[in-house]
């Protein structure tokens, strides 16, 4: 064994976020880690890392005991992460990033960039990335940050690489990459403890897999003898799949843009139309500009040519305060970002935007709010401490919950969603499907992002797909294949490069 941990406890504020955890990690093994949000996967992650401290049990690494006391500590012994909620400093470059938290090498008084360079170069060339070393954080795809994020992991000699949520906002292809450098770091020996809710990938990668379930260790079985049933029925107590009904049938035009551009040339040239009753899938792959577009769209990126029709009118211009007042809402990717207020309380973020609703001349009604924000975070199932607990310190996919459920209490007739179901639970996942086709049965739209591509064709009834930053066909979503799409974006992807070549 590598890794061994015995009665390994942590609470916070006098509740249990893992207890009595008996774990074992062989070396050199792929180790799935699965539960439903909240379960205790990144509070374990950031025992093993030192990033919080046991209060009860032992570790042993490396057949010898293990106590780190600082992230810095951890990566000394051998052990590297990537956190769920990434780190790096975004207006540092490449290989100032990669350097984070390391001395940087010095010639005479001077640091030595050169051999900074030489050793991230050598590091990224050692696991089979490309990286452009002097390229800033801020200006990466999320693949690109990932990729730099295991170079970082790479620059200490390390044992066991722990990633959370790895592929979070990757799409398939991007993902691809990322199971090759995972497959060549398993063949050089490095032991990989690994995170998802993506059952296919825990399936595809891991040798053995263990089941959290609030707080406790469930099980470990070797993979090729589980099912994705058992690991479902493993995590929850209670789990309705069951495929999504279509759209019944639709009504007005709630919602178009035609030949959007955007000024900062992410959008080029996008057209579409959506309508009451409907959800509108938009598929693309990285850089395709489908996260950009909900956001001119939105009024977040000024736009720069082309036209955008709210419920038939021509709107002059956008602001995100104008589309909230217009009844549309956005569910952002980065929710650290653009999301929530880490430090205001549950009850706080949920009604923030739905104010109106639970105050009367300007004073805020407190038990309407109460039960407004109760009734949300029961559907949704928001494992929290309480309504006053603040949002920082739920688990990564009940702070998007909570994001979610702010969306729904305001109301709004058409939804913009990108990655809405990103780090959710499947079992949440299929609730918030839920929600978004009741409110489309209602008579609301709703334009649905995402980078899992299985995800799209479950939910939409129709599909939009987008390649470098315009929209091309739309599709039926009726025996539709992940492989008709998936052909589709790549032609378009490169009838794109011919006649920029030509
Ligand atoms: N800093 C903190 N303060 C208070 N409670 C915390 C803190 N960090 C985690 N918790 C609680 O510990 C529990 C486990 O959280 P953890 O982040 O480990 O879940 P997870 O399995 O990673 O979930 P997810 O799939 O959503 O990422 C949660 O109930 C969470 O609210
Ligand atoms: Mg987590």
């Amino acid at each position: 064994m590598l890794l061994e941990t015995k009665n390994v406890s942590k609470s916070f504020g006098g509740i249990y976020a893992l207890r009595d955890i008996c774990f074992s990690l062989r070396e050199g093994e792929v180790h799935g880690l699965v539960g439903e949000n909240g379960a205790g996967k990144s509070t374990l992650i950031k025992l093993l890392t030192g990033v919080y401290q046991m209060e009860e049990g032992s570790i042993s690494f490396g057949g010898s005991p293990y106590l780190p006391r600082t992230p810095a500590a951890a990566r000394r012994a051998g052990i590297s992460v990537i956190h769920q909620d990434r780190t790096l400093v975004p207006t540092f470059t490449a290989v100032e990033n990669a350097y984070l938290g390391l001395p940087y090498p010095r010639k005479g008084a001077f640091v030595d960039w050169k051999s900074m360079e030489k050793k991230v170069q050598a590091v990224s060339q050692d696991a089979g990335i490309e990286l452009d070393l002097h390229m800033t954080a801020a200006r990466m795809s999320p693949p690109q940050r990932t990729c730099l994020e295991i170079v970082r992991a790479l620059m200490h000699d390390c044992r066991l690489l722990i990633l959370d949520e790895p592929t979070a906002s990757l799409t398939e292809r991007e993902s691809e990459t990322l199971f090759e450098i995972i497959g060549r770091l398993k063949s050089r020996g490095t032991a990989i403890l690994y995170v998802s809710h993506r059952l296919d990938e825990i399936f595809r990668l891991t040798d053995r897999v263990t089941v959290l379930k609030n707080g406790t260790l469930v099980k470990t079985l070797e993979t090729a003898s589980a099912t994705r049933e058992d690991l479902i029925r493993l995590m929850a107590d209670h789990y309705t799949a069951g495929g999504l009904a279509r759209a019944k049938n639709t009504g007005d035009e709630l919602l178009s843009c035609s030949h959007l551009k955007s000024r900062d040339g992410t959008v080029l040239d996008a057209s579409l139309s959506l309508h009451a009753g409907e959800i509108l899938g938009i598929f693309g792959l990285g850089g395709s500009g489908r996260t950009e577009l909900l956001e001119t769209l939105y009024g977040l990126r000024s736009a720069d040519g082309g036209e955008i029709r709210l419920m038939g009118e021509v709107q002059p211009r956008l602001s995100p305060a104008r589309s909230l007042s217009r009844g549309m809402a956005l569910i952002s990717e980065d929710r650290r970002g653009k999301g929530m207020i880490g430090n205001l309380s549950v009850r706080e973020n949920v009604s923030l935007s739905a104010l109106q609703d639970v105050s009367r001349r300007g004073i805020v009604r407190k038990k309407q709010e109460t039960q407004a924000v109760h009734s949300m975070t029961e559907r949704l199932q928001v494992r929290m401490a309480g309504q006053e607990q603040r949002v920082l310190e739920l688990s990564g996919g009940n702070q998007q919950k909570v994001v979610f459920a702010r969306t729904l209490l305001t109301r709004p007739r058409i939804f913009l969603c990108d990655e809405p179901t990103q780090a959710v639970d499947v079992m949440t996942r299929s609730e918030i499907h839920r929600l978004l086709r009741a409110e489309a049965d209602r008579g609301c739209g709703v334009l649905f992002v995402s980078s899992d591509l299985k995800e799209v064709l479950e939910v939409a009834d129709r599909v939009q797909i987008m390649a470098s930053g315009r929209t091309w066909e739309v599709l039926e979503n009726q025996d539709l294949t992940t492989r008709q799409v998936l052909d589709l974006c790549y032609r378009e992807a490169r009838a794109k490069v011919k006649s920029a070549n030509s």
